[in-house]
């Protein structure tokens, strides 16, 4: 059986949107302690911030960061964390149960992001706190001077505003873990009179309203459908989470879950115009995808941790090679649906749920979910294209008519260049593909990346990079015709010049 595709310069999804490769700090395990920030190692700059996590990120290519949370964001105070640092109080952090020493703060983390490359994508807290913390915190960060927040900032060292963009009105504010969790009702009032406030101090702004914690909230898809009835015309995007998980061993079902996140995505987006329609508005309300991973092995560790301690190792999730293949897919439906999606955060980036692992005074390496965000973030910029696909299909015990072949196809006009991603979701039998790149004329192949592994559940670690992508994939171009042979459940990236 053989998969088929069409992909041509004129079938256009959409400009993408560099902020899909977006990544997410939360004040959350060993994600800031002991992983962007450990000042006693030996690879630590001047502020303390890890050099080789740095390098790592930067290999990551991430436009911007979500920052502080999180379910952290929603009983956290902003004032805690700027200033001298020797005033800064050590809170009982409720969301996670641990003690947060305020030792890195938004300064701090713009410092960090500044170093990386990155925008930071900045969270209010609507949980225990509202529009006047709102108002005040934009103020520090973005008003250039002359009142009493702008003018901390500038006494706390930072002269220019940090000209923060794009701001999340709360997090899961749906979900009933969530310190200060509310109706869609309650919250869709909150949100829409701090997006005012938030807007009148600083009109550049774009806002991100809260959507569902996942597509199997009780409250799915109301919650967004009442959020947006308040807040249309306040904000610019509503925000999506979902993280996937093999509990049951079956990775035939696992490797389709990226169907249930386009289900997810084509739903919001329906919603979102359902409302337009309702509002006889002219105003498109883009997606925000600002959490997004699997998340499941560590689940039983963290239920060990005693709370109050210090950055202990929460959410550490070791990847094993079939997440790789996931997280591919997962990139991949992004791209597809990038008309409407406009940001999307990896959770997290370093420690916790992250492609980014460091040991104390030691080592940082790479898990295997690196490589598929690394190749898409690389080489997934410039448009969108719409492949016209005719591949084998599967049933699943969860899926039905999963195509063996998921793909996704970007032009960079820019540098004549075109990249086909795809994942080979058979997991005994190669797929052989044939792609008709005639619209491009004389192109060659210039790379075909895989990433493949005999063992589905083969890990990184501190001592060996058992899953690392090679250059070998089998595939040639002839007459306009790409043939290649996609090896057994396998990461593909074949690049045209
Ligand atoms: O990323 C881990 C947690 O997952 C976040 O704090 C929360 O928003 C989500 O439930």
């Amino acid at each position: 059986q053989k998969a088929k595709m069409i992909v041509d310069k004129d079938f256009r999804v959409s400009e993408i949107d560099e902020r899909i490769y977006g990544s997410f700090i939360e004040h959350l395990g060993r994600a800031v302690y002991g992983g962007v920030y450990e000042p006693d190692h030996p690879e630590a700059d001047e502020h303390g911030f890890r050099k080789d996590v740095i390098e790592l990120v930067k290999q990551l290519n991430v436009p911007i960061v979500r920052y502080p949370g999180g379910n952290m964001v929603s009983a956290y105070n902003w004032e805690d964390g700027v200033g001298p640092k020797e005033l800064r109080p050590r809170r009982l952090e409720l969301a996670w149960r641990t003690i947060e020493t305020n030792e890195i703060g938004t300064n701090e983390f713009v410092d960090w992001a500044n170093l990386v490359n990155s925008q930071v994508m900045m969270a209010v807290n609507l949980g225990t706190r509202g529009i006047d913390e709102a108002r005040n915190f934009i103020e520090y960060c973005n008003h250039p001077g002359g009142t009493y927040y702008s003018d901390l900032r500038r006494k706390h060292g930072y002269e220019k505003p940090h000209k923060i963009n794009t701001w999340c009105l709360g997090n899961e504010m749906d979900g009933p873990w969530q310190i200060g969790h509310k109706t869609a009702e309650e919250y869709g009032r909150l949100a829409l009179e701090t997006a005012k406030a938030m807007r009148l101090v600083d009109p550049t702004i774009e806002l991100v309203a809260c959507g569902s914690s996942n597509t199997g909230m009780p409250t799915f898809p109301q919650y967004e459908a009442t959020t947006l009835e308040h807040t249309y015309d306040a904000i610019d995007y509503i925000s999506l989470h979902q993280y996937y998980g093999n509990r049951s061993n079956d990775t035939a079902s696992y490797l389709a879950k990226s169907m249930d996140m386009e289900h997810f995505i084509k739903t919001i987006i329906s919603t979102c115009d359902y409302v337009k329609a309702k509002k006889r508005s002219k105003k498109t309300i883009n997606l925000s995808f600002d959490e997004w991973n699997v998340w499941y092995h560590s689940n039983g560790q963290d239920r060990q941790i005693e709370p109050w301690s210090i950055a202990p190792p929460q959410l550490e999730d070791v990847y094993n090679f079939e997440d790789a293949l996931l997280v591919g897919s997962m990139l991949m439906t992004f791209l597809r649906n990038s008309d409407r999606v406009k940001i999307a955060c990896m959770a997290q980036l370093v420690n916790v749920i992250a492609p980014i692992m460091t040991q104390k005074g030691g080592k940082a390496w790479k898990q295997t979910i690196f490589y598929p965000y690394a190749h898409v973030s690389a080489f997934g910029r410039g448009v969108a294209l719409q492949p016209v696909v005719s591949s084998p299909k599967y049933d699943s015990k969860e899926f039905t008519d999963v195509p063996y072949l998921d793909s996704a196809a970007v032009y960079n006009e820019e540098k004549s260049e075109v990249t086909i991603f795809a994942v080979n979701r058979h997991l005994e039998e190669a797929l052989p593909l044939s792609c008709d790149v005639r619209s491009f004329g004389d192109y060659e192949i210039i790379e075909h990346i895989v990433l493949e592994h005999d063992d589905l559940k083969a890990v990184n670690t501190i001592e060996a990079q058992t899953v690392q992508p090679h250059s070998n994939g089998v595939s040639s171009l002839n007459n306009g015709f790409i043939e290649a042979n996609l090896s057994k459940a396998s990461w593909n990236v074949i690049r045209l010049r």
